[in-house]
């Protein structure tokens, strides 16, 4: 069949859709050019927030009026159970987050509608790559057991596995292998790896550099990968940032400058309600680690507001948190109650209008913040690895740099390579992009 697939989410969605391209065209599919052009169209959903999952049944729905063969899969469709095919009920085939290993064997029996929930399954081609480009994401943790009062997550992803380092290490190595440079770890709490069943055993190799946690270990092992210039990793939870991982970011150059770490209150009472078992200050503690580390690091973050019970004074307090830790990105989110979190049956009793105000004042406070933190790199000098041409702007290139900023430069004649690396000095910044000359 001639297949597209159709991906919102977060970056595991978008490795999940990979691994299922590769799943694929390895039983003889073929990717089509776009969704007009298949004949199968698998649509991977989020449904963090309901807008998100009403998008993607509502494509689903398209795409079956459209006379497609029609699967959902990912998040979405955990939440929804069986319930997802009286929403669609033409809807050919389901799989739930942990089960899209199922989907070439689904497609080949033809036997429709078909539901896969998968639960803690451990998909077998967790290292299914496309052939494509300098940068892949690479799986280390599935699953949450954090339990945060408003997120669906641990529902729809299950609970926390890590994969086993030597598994991770193999598969990041054959990536080298086929040129790739950049790679992001995932897990929704990759800081947890290794905490809740064990990544490293005996037969392992001891840690070169006497690493004793699971996490800072596996960074040790794929930095010695030779052909890996950069890793990232998402997303973090402040509880992580220990010494070992600031230790690992000190001692390998590899390890990219940046730390996503969402959150998502500045209100010790609305963080307690939340259940994220930090408070304002430990969260501040941690940002000051990594910047007394290095100045110059990249702390990003997602907030959410209007959560059950946020004050105007909650909402002050986010406010100053996040000019205190002086985010050099922020996501701002309005809270949506997902049934079957503990959240859910609070009254979810702030004002829609308000929740907006608040999505308005922390995105203009981020504005001018973004601005003032970019204005201190004027005349430093980034290491970027290209990305492409900018998309706003013709005659330009766009890449980043170790803190994932965003860094664009005037080819002026000269051509780049996906990937290649140039050094930018940085003449002029806005909130979110830093803008350059490329220098010897
Ligand atoms: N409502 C709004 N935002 C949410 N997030 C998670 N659950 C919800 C919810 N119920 C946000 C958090 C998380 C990001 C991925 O989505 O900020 O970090
Ligand atoms: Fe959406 Fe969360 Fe699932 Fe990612 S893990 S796709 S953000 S619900």
């Amino acid at each position: 069949m001639r297949f597209h697939i159709h991906t919102y989410g977060c970056q595991m969605n978008v490795r999940d859709s990979e691994a299922v391209e590769a799943l694929l065209v390895a039983a003889g599919h073929e990717k089509a050019c776009g969704e007009a052009d298949a004949d199968l169209v698998v649509v991977n959903s989020c449904t963090v927030r309901q807008k998100a999952e009403e998008k993607a049944v509502g494509k689903a729905g398209n795409l079956i009026a459209a006379g497609k063969v029609v699967g959902l899969m990912g998040c979405a469709v955990k939440r929804m159970g069986e319930d997802v095919f009286r929403r669609l009920p033409r809807l050919d085939f389901a799989v739930g987050p942990r089960a899209y290993g199922l989907i070439p064997r689904i497609v080949e029996e033809g036997r429709y509608p078909r539901l896969e929930l998968g639960d803690d399954m451990v998909p077998e081609c967790l290292a299914a790559h496309v052939e494509s480009g300098w940068q892949a994401y690479v799986t280390v943790l599935l699953g949450c057991d954090n339990r945060c009062s408003y997120c669906i997550v641990p529902d729809v992803r299950g609970h926390e596995y890590s994969r086993p380092a030597r598994e991770v290490v193999a598969e990041v190595s054959a990536l080298a292998g086929r040129g790739v440079r950049e790679v992001c770890l995932l897990g929704q709490s990759v800081l947890r790896y290794g905490v809740r069943n064990a990544a490293w055993d005996e037969r392992d190799a001891p840690s070169p550099g006497g690493y004793a946690e699971a996490f800072p270990r596996l960074l040790e092992a794929v930095a010695a990968i030779p052909g890996i210039e950069r890793i990232r990793f998402t997303s973090a939870h402040p509880g992580g940032c220990t010494d070992e991982l600031v230790r690992a970011y000190r001692e390998f150059p590899q390890v990219c400058r940046h730390l996503h770490l969402p959150v998502q209150s500045g209100s010790d009472r609305i963080l307690a309600g939340m259940g994220r078992r930090y408070t304002r200050a430990e969260y501040l503690a941690a940002v000051a680690k990594l910047r007394a580390f290095d100045p110059e690091f990249s702390v990003t973050t997602d907030v959410i507001v209007g959560y059950p019970g946020e004050t105007e004074r909650d909402f002050e307090d986010t406010r100053s948190l996040m000019e205190e830790a002086g985010f050099d990105n922020a996501f701002v989110f309005k809270y949506s109650p997902r049934p079957g979190t503990r959240s859910a049956a609070l009254p979810d009793d702030v004002p829609t209008a308000e929740k907006e105000r608040r999505d308005q004042v922390l995105l203009a406070d981020q504005e001018a913040r973004g601005l003032r933190r970019n204005g201190e790199l004027v005349g430093t000098v980034r290491e970027v690895l290209a990305e492409g041409p900018s998309k706003r702007v013709a005659g330009r290139w766009s890449g980043r740099d170790s803190g994932n900023r965003i860094v664009v430069w005037d080819v002026g004649g000269k051509s780049y390579a996906p990937g290649e690396k140039v050094m930018v000095k940085v003449l002029e910044v806005h909130p979110q992009v830093l803008v350059g000359v490329p220098v010897a």
